[in-house]
């Protein structure tokens, strides 16, 4: 490896990335890409993978701005991509195979056209354990960056078109805030929009705080400006990203001013709907759910990750609230937006959860009746507290606790889609149905797919459509009329 390489190979550190000192998060500007650096795109194009969360998703809309203002072109098929990245999720195994599966078939790609870039990042770029096992067995990929130097994506691109060694460069540190970078967004209607970054809560059995660093917010003015944008150019709907939103402003140090006021502020933006994730129920306050009920354009849908029903679980996966702290928040937030959407998500099989405490979980699900669940099975992660508990309850055991929560989700979520039948609700509409071009497909304010049939003009806005036949998953219903959308603010 030369001098100049070196200092393109910075590989993670897990341990410096749980590191939480005092020091003041900098914002930086993205500055714009060099004029020699511009042309490197010329007549090339580009494709991203993405793996995980919405974070990610939107992640790769950033990658992929950079990319175009290289000059890059994005492309559905692999043999026309001059640059290939796979932008990563750590957040269970099955999501780490997946990768490793790709990446392992990408190599007879990667073997008859040695001029592709093959590119890693992501919150798997972040982990020692992958970028080892990468330098070890798969030579072949290119460029490994991670979640915190997006930005210096135009720098490495160029190193790794220009070096015949592996270019890695990932920092393992708490993370600034970069604005104004450039986003290619995938959807004309739909935007996400990031409000913080990171996340501080160290739940035991979670890697997200090691790939993403600490938790630290975007200026309001920065969000609010970005969410203005949006609507002038025609979205219709933006969605507030942060692996805990309710900790928003947490770090401000010149100003007191939270997610509630957040919420506030953006209830006076004239964009029809504002939605937000993901929720932590500890810091789930009386004034936010105050301004949630003002709805406008503050929909009525909340995803709030339970994670388990019993408190010995909460307790050890760090969680910081008890099952009847949980209760009491989802009741003040019913008795506020009574016909409230709520979203969970819970893992099963935790190290040495007994039958009863699973039950614990069954019954609050009961309890509750949220509309859907994402439901999981308990993933070591390497580096994280919950690893190094004795994992005693057998596979079979998780997967059949896995199999009876999804049977009683399916029943709850059947009865909830089922209360809308007859019902006239307001659809924004996406476009045609992947299973039939003559049907149309939307969601409603509180996220449930719809199809219905509908003239084509009805693609872009809102229609008010009557519920006829409610199933599991979606509900189809016929059209009553296009929507007005009340306008909101200014
Ligand atoms: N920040 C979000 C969660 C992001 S991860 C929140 O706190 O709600 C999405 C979900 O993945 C988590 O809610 C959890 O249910 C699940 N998850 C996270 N780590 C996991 C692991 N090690 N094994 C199984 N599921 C996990
Ligand atoms: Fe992971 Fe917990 Fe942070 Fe969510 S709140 S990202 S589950 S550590
Ligand atoms: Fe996965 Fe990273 Fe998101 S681990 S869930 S892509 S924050």
């Amino acid at each position: 490896m030369n001098e100049e390489m070196r200092a393109f190979f910075t590989p993670p550190d897990l341990k410096a990335a749980k590191q939480r000192r005092r020091r003041e998060v900098s914002v930086l500007e993205f500055d714009q890409i060099p004029e020699e650096m511009r042309a490197i795109g010329q007549g090339k194009k580009y494709m991203i993978k993405t793996y995980g969360c919405q974070m990610n998703v939107h992640d790769s809309e950033t990658i992929a701005g950079i990319l175009e203002q290289m000059g890059y072109e994005p492309t559905e098929s692999e043999e026309s991509a001059a640059v290939i990245l796979i932008n990563t999720c750590a957040i269970r195994e099955n999501a780490e195979d997946k990768v490793f599966g790709e990446i392992g078939r990408l190599k007879t790609l990667k073997t008859e056209k040695p001029e592709l870039v093959l590119g890693m990042c992501g919150c798997m770029s972040q982990e020692e354990s992958v970028v080892n096992r990468i330098l070890q067995k798969h030579q072949h990929v290119d460029l490994i960056f991670g979640t915190h130097n997006i930005h210096r994506l135009p720098h490495l691109l160029k190193e790794a078109l220009m070096s015949k060694e592996m270019v890695v460069e990932v920092w393992s540190k708490e993370g600034d805030i970069v604005e104004n970078l450039p986003k290619s967004r995938q959807d004309g209607l739909k935007a996400w929009v990031n409000i913080m970054y990171g996340c501080d809560k160290f739940c035991t059995y979670c890697i997200v705080p090691f790939t993403r660093g600490k938790e630290r917010s975007r200026r309001p003015e920065d969000v609010l400006a970005e969410v203005r944008e949006l609507a002038r150019k025609g979205y219709q709907e933006v969605t507030l990203l942060g692996q805990n939103v309710n900790a928003y402003g947490k770090d401000f140090t010149d100003r007191d001013y939270r997610f509630g006021d957040l919420m506030d502020d953006m209830h006076k933006v004239g964009i029809p709907r504002v939605r937000f994730t993901t929720s932590h129920p500890r810091d789930f306050d009386d004034h936010l759910i105050e301004v949630l009920a003002k709805r406008g354009n503050l929909v009525e849908h909340i995803h709030l990750p339970a994670q388990s029903g019993n408190n010995a679980i909460l307790k050890i996966m760090g969680r910081k609230y008890t099952r009847e702290r949980f209760l009491e928040l989802v009741s003040k937030i019913k008795k506020a937006i009574p016909d409230v959407v709520l979203t969970t998500d819970i893992i099963v099989g935790y190290p040495g959860e007994t039958e009863e405490q699973f039950e614990d979980t069954l019954s609050l699900m009961k309890e509750v009746e949220f509309d859907s669940a994402f439901t999981f099975i308990y993933s070591p992660r390497e580096g994280t507290p919950a690893a190094k508990m004795k994992d005693d309850v057998p596979q079979e055991v998780k997967k059949e606790r896995l199999h009876r929560l999804n049977r009683l989700q399916e029943e709850i979520s059947r009865r909830k889609n089922e209360a809308l039948r007859d019902q006239v609700v307001e659809v924004l509409v996406e476009g045609e149905s992947k299973k039939d071009p003559d049907v149309l497909s939307g969601r409603t304010r509180t996220n449930k797919l719809v199809n219905f049939r509908g003239p084509k003009h009805l693609i872009g806005g809102f229609a008010h459509v009557r519920i006829t036949e409610p199933r599991t998953w979606t509900l189809r219903g016929e059209w009553v009329g296009e929507a007005s959308v009340e306008k909101v603010g200014s």
